[in-house]
């Protein structure tokens, strides 16, 4: 297969929800589809159990087997799919939504009985940012839901993003009958026993044909009253917006009773897009063009501080990435070989000879890579697109212990290159402030530079409600504004000016006194 084929066979793509929705669940019945594996429970649920939101420890440990799991791929109808996996916890939402950044799209799930979460609200906002394709799955239709028609309400409200039914449910909880695939034009009926197996059953049935009746009844009015309703309030589905990311196709279904994802995968394997153009500062990279390319997005620790090697999870954007081959590192423009790189197929990691765009390998690091860095065949490129994100909680991080200085530097050196959490430097006191996006990190920072560097630290209480990097074409204003504000500007790891406003009335404040600094939520602007 040449490497054009190659790229248009592949789907690389993320699942996203608020947790409980049925991340998990669906992730593990598209594998059963895909014969990735072969009975349900087959995949560890990565997401933490409510109770346990204050166990470190376990969340380690769960972020210990979500590596296996980080990416998984398989194939379907010979088209190579890779699933992105992303945390459940959201106080790693950052991993999220770095993790959004390697995906060329996206499948939202949706709690039928709960619509749109909080969660999901948030993830959806990235992907508006970077205009990805959505498709959404509404899911536990087995249980009493809300009604179809307020739930595509509520999408195209909260998640400001139109909406087209592909498929219909009749009916949901104790009396659900299955769903129309209005794709596929063909009804599928819902049988509630069966949740080990991939099969389910589908009827090639037409709305018109009477005969229909045998198996929805009593619903098979209202079935066709909605979906006339459906085809008058709805446009038919446009693939190029739903490229753009305009406009989401929604499927119903139940990902416990397997029921409803088989036509989600076969639409998504028809219309979610193959690898497209990635952006760097100095041009846009076309995925076709025969050199690799290629960034790391994650990079993730040895759990086992007998080992600190860490493995980057590097996306290949273009061209041919071959085992023992010579790589820039553009960065520290050292050119580094791989002989051992991985890929994930489900449960099993091994050792891969190339990889194409859109596929994701796994390189063994000691330490020397980046969130961010870039790997091209001599080129000098860097990836936009890989922002950081305001973080929300703030602490000052303090040494506890005067004899073991460096190994506190070198930790929270590497910690902050893995995007566990960013540092500032205040620019009154040179003092230390780390931000999160969630409390668990705090002592996940603690505990791993304990365990795996030997350092100790303290934190200690900062005021500071939300961080922005700030700028502006008007030097006098800027002048003005970092002698104002003197005691809030900090420094972030790239030398950046920030300005850590104590409350959000600060911040409106600063907005409205300086209209010509410009105050960005994400560090890439
Ligand atoms: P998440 O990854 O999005 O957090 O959700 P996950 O798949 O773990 O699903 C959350 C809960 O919802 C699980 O139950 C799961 O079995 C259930 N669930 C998922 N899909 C459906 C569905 O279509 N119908 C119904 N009725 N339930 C569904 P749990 O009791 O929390 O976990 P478990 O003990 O069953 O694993």
């Amino acid at each position: 297969m040449d490497l054009k084929q190659e790229i248009q066979r592949r789907r690389t793509f993320a699942i996203i929800s608020h947790p409980d929705a049925g991340k998990t669940t669906l992730t593990e019945k598209l594998l059963l589809f895909g014969g990735a594996i072969h009975v349900a429970g087959a995949v560890k649920s990565n997401k933490i159990k409510r109770g346990a939101t204050s166990d470190f420890m376990e969340i380690e440990r769960q972020r210990g087997i979500s590596v296996a799991t980080s990416v998984m791929g398989f194939e379907y109808k010979d088209v190579k799919i890779n699933i992105l996996d992303t945390p459940g916890h959201e106080d790693f939402a950052e991993d999220t939504y770095r993790t959004l950044t390697a995906v060329d799209s996206v499948i939202i799930v949706i709690d039928g009985a709960k619509g749109v979460e909080t969660q999901t609200r948030k993830l959806m906002e990235v992907c508006r940012m970077r205009n990805t394709p959505v498709m959404v799955f509404i899911n536990k239709l087995d249980r009493p839901s809300k009604d179809p028609f307020d739930l595509l309400d509520e999408i195209e409200k909260e998640l400001k993003i139109k909406v087209r039914p592909l498929a219909w449910p009749i009916s949901t909880g104790p009396t659900f009958k299955g769903v129309y695939d209005l794709y596929g034009d063909r009804l599928s009926l819902f049988f509630a026993q069966d949740k080990q197996t991939a099969e389910g059953e589908q009827i090639d049935i037409r709305l018109n044909d009477p005969a229909i009746d045998k198996y929805i009844a009593p619903f098979t009015q209202q079935l066709r009253d909605d979906l006339e309703l459906v085809e008058g309030v709805y446009p038919p589905f446009d693939l190029e917006r739903y490229r753009k990311g305009e406009i989401a196709p929604v499927f119903f279904g139940s990902a416990l009773n397997n029921f409803g994802v088989r036509e989600l995968l076969d639409c998504f394997i028809r219309i979610a897009p193959s690898p497209g153009p990635s952006h760097t500062v100095q041009r846009d990279i076309d995925p076709y063009e025969t050199k690799l390319t290629g960034f790391v997005f994650k990079i993730h620790a040895n759990m086992d501080p007998n080992h600190r090697d860490r493995i980057a999870f590097l996306k290949i954007c273009s061209g041919r990435f071959e085992r023992n081959k010579p790589y820039l590192h553009v960065r520290s423009g050292k050119s580094i070989k791989f002989a051992a790189p991985t890929a994930f197929m489900a449960e099993k990691k091994s050792v891969i000879d190339e990889a194409f765009p859109g596929d994701i390998v796994g390189l063994h690091d000691t330490g020397n890579f980046k969130i961010g860095d870039t790997f091209t065949e001599g080129e000098q490129l860097q990836f936009v697109g890989i922002p950081s994100f305001s973080p929300e909680l703030f602490r000052y991080i303090e040494n506890g212990d005067p004899m073991k200085f460096k190994q506190l530097a070198k930790g929270i050196d590497q910690l902050m290159d893995e995007g566990v959490a960013q540092l500032f430097t205040s620019r009154l006191n040179g003092r230390k402030i780390i931000g999160t996006v969630g409390a668990l990190q705090f002592e996940v920072i603690q505990y791993r530079l304990e365990h795996e560097y030997g350092a100790i630290c303290r934190y200690e209480p900062v005021q500071v409600y939300k961080a922005c990097w700030v700028e502006s074409d008007n030097t006098a204003q800027m002048d003005d504004f970092r002698k104002r504000k003197f005691n809030n500007m900090a420094l972030d790891k790239h030398g950046r000016e920030v300005f850590l406003a104590d409350t959000s009335y600060a911040l409106a404040l600063a907005q409205e006194k300086f209209p010509d600094i410009r105050f960005h939520f994400t560090s890439e602007f």
